[in-house]
């Protein structure tokens, strides 16, 4: 979810001063962070690299990166923000010792929240198309070669990719200059649930198909002959995009929590509710795809050609595949707000420009950069940097590298720099919580294992050693 002045509590004079006063309840505090992490990372992404690597062994993988690497890094986001009540390039500045560019951690979070907006809308744009293709005509097949032609018609077409990814891009604008993100992140609070009952009833009847068996043993029988350096970065990279982490977004939000929110549970809770709608998603696609016989590996496109399977096989599918779209979009929704508010943020405080302007220069912006990953299945399909598509590009540049290096540095910074006295008084909420040992367990990993991890799977993904 956003950091929309009004929900956050934060109240701006007319000199655009901030005077921060923070989420009013502690559930505000979980449903807002996780409003920002579910999204397309659980129905999409997770769904698609867990079927291009292999299936259980990359979700193992996955697991141990978002408990050892995703968790800690996201208390720390949490606390840091928290104490220095700023954004994130600010909360660095004031909390490191004077003249070490930490704040560097806060200014590549802007790049990595831009890079991934100019991704992001095009699979959002895919999926609103996908509410209008299941409004207009019938989307429901159970037959490979049918679903994909829908799908492979919109994603090759370039007006339609442009037009999908401009209309996303407006609504979120509109959302953002209107202020209405309140009243969005009202209803999103209230949806997600039904987006989870949604997630299971798919779940049941891609388990009870006929043939289920194969994508249930996909899911649950590691093969770890399928895991290499480069699927090693692959789920670690998963696991900062799924968290929103690594890039200074968590900072922010840690900077509205409640002087006595407990950091380490609230951190818990919003990494297990992430993690089990991105197992539900999983369990509601893998399933199906054996029975009908798709291929696990289609990549981006995997959702959108297995779904329709699915609900073409249950009764009503006509109408529930149109909330399944609706929620998605609402879920992708919550996560573009909370990225576009870092770009906007940035341009509002540190540039002085108003909130509408920033976001209409925001607006812009991304669809510039925006339009190469738009045509990327179509127009620019041969145009590749680094042997990737400028998808692909913007896609792996942000979670493979740019989120890892941010969360290496502000693991170090943690472990290194800040130093146990302030993490215990911080976690401890000043001495008001007896929670000694987990502070003692949470701070070694980010000490040590964090680091250690990072920098050896990141070294290893890119081939350097
Ligand atoms: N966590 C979001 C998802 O999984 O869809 C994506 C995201 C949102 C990443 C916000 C980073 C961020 F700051």
């Amino acid at each position: 979810m956003t950091s929309d002045t009004q929900e956050m509590g934060v109240k701006r004079s007319a000199k655009g001063l901030v005077a921060r006063d923070g989420f009013s309840t502690s559930l505000g505090v979980l449903a807002a962070t996780l409003g920002s992490a579910v999204g397309l990372g659980n129905i999409w992404k997770f769904p698609y690299l867990t079927g291009e690597n292999g299936g259980a062994a990359f979700i193992l993988v996955y697991v141990i990166a978002t408990l050892l690497v995703g968790l800690p890094v996201m208390i720390s986001e949490h606390m840091l923000g928290r104490r220095a009540r700023a954004d994130a390039i600010q909360t660095l500045r004031v909390l490191a010792p004077k003249r070490q560019p930490w704040w560097l951690i806060g200014a590549a979070g802007c790049l990595s929240a831009f890079l991934i907006l100019a991704f992001y809308t095009e699979v959002a744009g895919w999926v609103f198309a996908y509410i209008f293709k299941a409004l207009t005509g019938s989307i429901l097949s159970t037959d490979p070669t049918q679903t994909s032609g829908v799908f492979n018609d919109m994603a090759t077409d370039p007006a339609q990719s442009l037009i999908w990814q401009w209309v996303v891009l407006a609504v979120v604008g509109a959302i953002i200059m209107l202020g209405v993100s309140k009243g969005i992140e009202r209803a999103t609070k209230r949806l997600m649930p039904v987006l989870f009952v949604l997630l299971i009833a798919v779940c049941v009847r891609s388990l009870t198909l006929d043939g289920a068996g194969e994508g249930v043993k996909f899911l649950l029988r590691p093969d770890f002959s399928k895991l290499s350096g480069e699927v090693l970065l692959v789920a670690m990279g998963l696991a900062f995009f799924k968290l929103s982490i690594g890039m200074g977004t968590m900072i922010t939000y840690g900077s509205y929590f409640r002087r006595n929110q407990n950091i380490p549970v609230t951190a818990s809770r919003v990494m297990l509710a992430d993690l089990s709608v991105s197992l539900l998603a999983g369990m509601a696609i893998f399933p199906a795809v054996f029975a009908f016989g798709f291929s696990p590996d289609a990549g981006p496109s995997l959702l959108f050609i297995t779904i329709p399977a699915v609900f073409a096989s249950m009764p009503l599918g006509e109408v529930f595949i149109i909330f399944f779209f609706v929620l998605t979009a609402i879920a992708a929704t919550g996560a573009m707000l909370s990225l576009f508010e870092v770009p906007v943020a940035v341009l509002n405080e540190q540039l002085g420009l108003s909130r509408v302007k920033a976001t209409l220069l925001t607006m812009g912006l991304l669809v510039l950069v925006g339009a190469p990953a738009a045509l990327s299945n179509s127009t620019l399909d041969d145009f590749k940097l680094f042997d990737k598509t400028m998808f692909d590009l913007y896609d792996y540049a942000t979670s493979n590298i740019l989120m890892p290096v941010g969360g290496l540095f502000l693991a170090l910074f943690v472990g290194w720099v800040w130093g146990y006295d302030q993490v215990k008084s911080a976690l401890s909420n000043d001495g008001a919580l007896r929670n000694e040992r987990v502070i003692r367990a949470f701070f070694g990993v980010v000490k040590f294992v964090t680091p250690v991890l990072v920098t050896l799977v990141l070294l290893d993904g890119l081939n350097i050693i």
